[in-house]
């Protein structure tokens, strides 16, 4: 049996991404912050999924965290096919450029991109003491997002910070490949999740007017089965690429 972790996989995409690689036969473990018994929903959606799962709680934010929960998997999975870097947090306030907090530039940065660049090394050791499984050692994918390459001024912190995951896919992509160990990336659009509660009607009518061409909110498991097709065995001749799963809202359009 494969084993996935699936870092903030309490809720939102991570949550998608966990139960599509759940229904294809993976056994998930889930990093969040909060521990199981305070997220019953997603306990409940993993359990009716037919979901095998272990929940480990920690900190991506903090290295003692990140250590233990990857001990903690290879413990009770032994180990470890897939790794998918989808924890992450927004800008704590969205406001001009100028005046932007350097604490809250640290808060970000400390979790979306040292949080995964760490969390993918830890990983990446593990992986690279484990025999190949089918045609690869491992697969890592990271959830980057649309804004690693679109600037919105009201939440500077979060570009930088996902523009610093997307050198991470090519970093890791080209150190890790004579390994058999292949690095994409997902760079999701909107997607009705939690971190965009507050800017829900905004959007809404952003969509409907027209704003990308599928005229619809993005979902958690449209990234769900994207990051399950990665994971398989069909992708072995790429790494270090990048799929927007975003409606088409990368299009520049006249
Ligand atoms: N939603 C979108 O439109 C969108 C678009 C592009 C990219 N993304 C990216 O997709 C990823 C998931 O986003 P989402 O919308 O699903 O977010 P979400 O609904 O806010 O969920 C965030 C998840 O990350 C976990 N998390 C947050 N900080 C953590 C930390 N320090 N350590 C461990 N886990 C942590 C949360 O755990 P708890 O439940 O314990 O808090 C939760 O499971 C993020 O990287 C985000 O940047 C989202």
């Amino acid at each position: 049996m494969k084993n996935a972790l699936v870092t903030g996989g309490s809720r939102g995409i991570g949550l998608g991404i966990a139960k599509e690689l759940g229904a294809s036969g993976y056994r998930v473990a889930i990093m969040a912050t909060r521990p199981e018994e305070c997220c019953p929903q997603a306990t409940e959606a993993l359990r009716d999924a037919g979901v095998e799962y272990i929940w480990l709680a920690g900190d991506l934010g903090r290295s003692e965290d990140r250590a233990r929960v990857v001990s903690q998997a290879v413990e009770q999975l032994g180990e470890i096919h897939v790794l998918v870097n989808n924890a992450g947090v927004m800008s704590p306030v969205r406001c001009d450029l100028m005046d932007m907090t350097e604490e809250n530039y640290d808060y970000v940065m400390n979790i979306n991109t040292k949080g995964t660049m760490f969390m993918t090394q830890l990983v990446a050791r593990q992986m690279m003491r484990q025999p190949l499984c089918g045609r690869k050692r491992g697969t890592i994918v990271n959830i980057a997002s649309c804004n690693s390459r679109v600037a919105s001024i009201k939440r500077g912190e979060y570009c930088v910070s996902k523009a610093g995951v997307s050198m991470l896919t090519e970093l890791y992509a080209d150190r890790l490949a004579p390994e058999q160990i292949y690095v994409y990336e997902i760079r999701p659009g909107i997607i009705k999740t939690d971190m965009n509660l507050k800017v829900r009607d905004f959007y809404t009518q952003k969509i409907e007017e027209g704003l990308f061409p599928i005229a619809r909110w993005g979902l958690p498991e449209d990234v769900g089965r994207a990051v399950r097709a990665l994971c398989s065995d069909d992708f072995c001749y790429s790494t270090g690429t990048y799929i927007d799963v975003d409606g088409g809202f990368h299009i520049r359009r006249l």
